[in-house]
């Protein structure tokens, strides 16, 4: 295999994972209000050399199905329950060493300010190991928690999101890399001509910085994307270095690979510094039987009113007003384009209900699910890599920790055995797991 392969293991902080059966199931662990569970999951990727361990976000417990919050909660469906994610990367620095650490924030609700010192503080404390997932945010409960009365709209998201990376490169620029001196004898703490205010003026934001944080590690986080529209792979291509991607059927991701790498190009990128990670939900066994038993165990206890929920969540629009047998409706929605094209695309495809898509959203958001012994389960990832629908997965657990120690046990061993994926970290940074380039600290000119 001529490509290697890269990992990163999924979470959100809370009680479920793409799966809504994972609080359920009878082999996870619901330690999520404890930082030793996050550190366990940290410290088995690590083990397994994984690239990072990311995790997703969202601001406002569901509201959009049937305007109720009531239901989320008791159904424990995504965003119920979830903790900071800032935080919880920043707890995990002292228990790794090499793993990259990836969060969600939102360009829609936080400043350029705030987003880059924090990360570039967890850049510092973690020598160059942070990420950062660059999201435009979903529904209205979300704005309603920020003090707006309405969403902003889609493109208008984007709007700010490109001018928002462009400030936080500015700060995240505005120290020169020798700026700090920190020389006892001459009393000279810093270089002020090293320190530059940036003087930011545009649509959406006004600051005249510097950044009260020095050039860190790695320069700036790793970017990561995950907008599924049109304008969200443009994006994408503009300032991605990873992104995520959830799509269940074969030939579509891989029009979205070609589509996205065409797109960096256009760019002036190069696309091989753009890496795409679909999500996929393994289910392994020592026999294919016994992954097929796991993954039937897991599949009942997804029910379709949680998964509608999430739908409900992703796509900012109402699904309880339809029948549960009529297909997905045709429909333009405010949150993620994608996410729902995905969701329709299997009505139309697959013949599905719009029951059968929200079982299959709460077993897990419609990711491929990868059933079979470590063998099969690493022919398919193999797979994947070669026909280019993915340079490299993120890991959903159907039940956390357990599958993740699953995956890594007997999964990563067999990959590793036939050169596939690292037998060890072969660089200190992030930005070394997944083969980048030093960073640039000038954004790429808009198009
Ligand atoms: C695979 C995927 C994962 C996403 N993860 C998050 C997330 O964790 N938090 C969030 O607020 N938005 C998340 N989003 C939403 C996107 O950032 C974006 O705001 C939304 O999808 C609307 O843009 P789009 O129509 O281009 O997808 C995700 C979207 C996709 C497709």
């Amino acid at each position: 295999m001529s490509k290697p392969m890269h990992l990163a293991g999924f979470l959100i902080a809370g009680p479920v994972t793409h799966s809504h059966a994972s609080w359920r199931h009878p082999a996870s662990d619901m330690k999520f209000l404890d930082l030793d569970y996050y550190e366990g999951v940290a410290r088995t990727l690590e083990r397994a050399k994984f690239d990072f361990l990311f995790f997703a976000d969202v601001l406002a417990i569901p509201r959009r199905y049937a305007d109720d919050i009531s239901d989320p909660l008791r159904r424990g469906t995504q965003g119920a329950l979830g903790l900071d994610p800032t935080m919880v990367i920043a707890s995990l620095i002292s228990a790794t060493k090499q793993l990259g650490l990836a969060v969600t924030k939102s360009t829609t609700y936080y400043t350029p300010y705030d987003i880059a010192r924090s990360l570039a503080t967890i850049d510092h404390l973690s020598k160059g190991r942070v990420g950062w997932n660059v999201v435009t945010s979903l529904n209205q409960a979300e704005a309603h928690n920020f003090g707006q009365r309405e969403m902003l709209e889609h493109d208008l998201r984007y709007d700010r999101a490109e001018e928002f990376l462009e400030a936080a490169f500015e700060l995240w620029n505005s120290w020169d890399a020798d700026a700090l001196v920190i020389d006892r004898a001459s009393g000279v703490f810093a270089d002020p001509t090293k320190v530059h205010e940036i003087n930011h003026e545009g649509r959406h934001f006004n600051i005249r910085g510097p950044l009260n944080v020095s050039r860190s590690p790695q320069q700036r986080p790793v970017i990561i994307q995950a907008g599924s529209s049109s304008r969200g792979k443009d994006y994408a291509a503009r300032w991605a270095e990873a992104i995520f991607e959830i799509d269940p059927l074969s030939e579509s991701r891989r029009a979205y690979y070609r589509d996205v790498k065409d797109r960096v190009t256009n760019f002036g990128r190069n696309p091989d510094h753009v890496k795409i990670f679909p999500a996929v939900m393994p289910f392994v066994g020592a026999t294919e039987a016994e992954a097929r038993e796991k993954q039937a165990l897991h599949n009942e206890l997804a029910d379709p009113i949680s998964g509608l929920i999430t739908l409900a969540m992703h796509t900012d629009h109402d699904f309880s007003q339809y029948s549960l047998d009529d297909p997905v409706a045709e429909i333009k929605v405010p949150g993620a384009q994608g996410l729902f094209a995905a969701a329709r695309n299997l009505s139309l495809k697959e013949d599905m209900t719009l029951r059968d898509v929200g079982k299959l959203y709460a077993q897990g958001v419609t990711l491929p699910q990868v059933v079979g012994t470590a063998s099969q389960v690493a022919d398919q990832l193999e797979h994947w890599i070669e026909t280019e629908e993915a340079d490299g997965f993120m890991i959903s657990a159907a039940y956390p920790p357990q599958a993740f120690s699953d995956f890594t046990t007997t999964v990563v061993p067999e990959l590793q055995l036939r050169g596939s994926f690292r037998k060890d970290y072969e660089g200190s940074t992030m930005r070394d797991h997944l083969g980048l380039p030093a960073a640039n600290l000038v954004p790429p000119p808009r198009r």
